[in-house]
């Protein structure tokens, strides 16, 4: 089966289930999934149920799609991603982000833990820029002209009206959101405290395993985007050690405030 014909077949299923004409996709990161725990009149699928939809295998991911109101907007949530360095392939990573055009969506909100270079543990940075080190594009192979250019434009993947209304929110609600740019690498290992150094010269304040396929695909597919790093930890070199079960205990302390900025920033989108 085709990509194209993969996605109808996805569509045609969800459309079954009642998922119709949701306004946003949400990727709820590492962590960030309780958020679709308040979505109201929700239409919950396992990610087994799924056809052509990937599996997650990463504890904080709950394999769930939830598609409801959220703020007052219709809402299709994914609670857990595909990674690239669960050996997904990156057809499979950004699959959902295909399908949510497919039915209709008009923005994705993303969001994903980070090492903060810029940052420390507990800042929410609204990402406003990418740097793609990941040395893979999912973009390569026939181009969807159903969905997109052969070249994207990649100028504003992030797109500037959703970063202002972002920064109004957070104001109001007085959260305080930082913005820089997020650094993509493959990972599952950690970086080395030379490559940190030298993430920092290239322009990134904060890095990680995720998001920029994703945000390639939208950016295709004329998606608008809004992206959001909870910074869970320092990146490498500047503390001596770094452990997964830091970053799950620091996305707990921030998920409260994380969860009341995309709220807001939802309703005002
Ligand atoms: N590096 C890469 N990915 C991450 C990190 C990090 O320090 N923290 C959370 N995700």
């Amino acid at each position: 089966m085709s990509l194209l014909e993969k996605i109808r077949v996805t569509q045609a299923f969800l459309e079954s289930k009642g998922i119709e004409k949701p306004e946003f996709g949400l990727i709820l990161g590492s962590g960030l999934g309780e958020l679709a725990e308040e979505i109201e009149d929700a239409v919950v699928i396992d990610y087994a149920d799924i056809p052509n939809w990937g599996q997650s295998t990463v504890v904080g991911h709950a394999g769930k799609l939830v598609y409801g109101k959220l703020s007052g907007r219709i809402v299709l949530a994914l609670q857990g991603r595909f990674h690239f360095y669960e050996g997904n392939p990156l057809e499979v990573v950004t699959f959902p982000i295909r399908v949510m055009k497919a039915l209709g969506c008009e923005g994705l909100i993303v969001t994903n833990a980070a090492g903060g270079i810029s940052f420390g543990p507990g800042t929410l940075m609204l990402i406003n820029d990418h740097i793609n080190l990941t040395g893979q594009n999912p973009l390569i192979g026939e181009n969807l002209d159903e969905f997109g250019a052969r070249f994207p434009d990649m100028s504003h993947a992030y797109t500037p009206i959703y970063r202002e209304t972002a920064h109004a929110v957070a104001q109001k609600l007085d959260v305080k959101l930082d913005e820089g740019v997020y650094i993509g690498v493959t990972g599952p290992s950690y970086e080395t405290p030379a490559e940190i150094r030298a993430f920092k010269t290239l322009g990134a304040d904060a890095v990680g395993m995720s998001t920029v396929p994703e945000v390639i695909v939208a950016a295709h597919s004329g998606l608008k985007v809004l992206g959001i790093s909870a910074i869970t930890n320092h990146a490498a070199g500047f503390q001596s050690e770094l452990k997964h079960e830091e970053v799950v205990e620091v996305t707990n302390q921030i998920k409260e405030n994380f969860k009341e900025l995309v709220k807001a920033v939802l309703a005002k989108l």
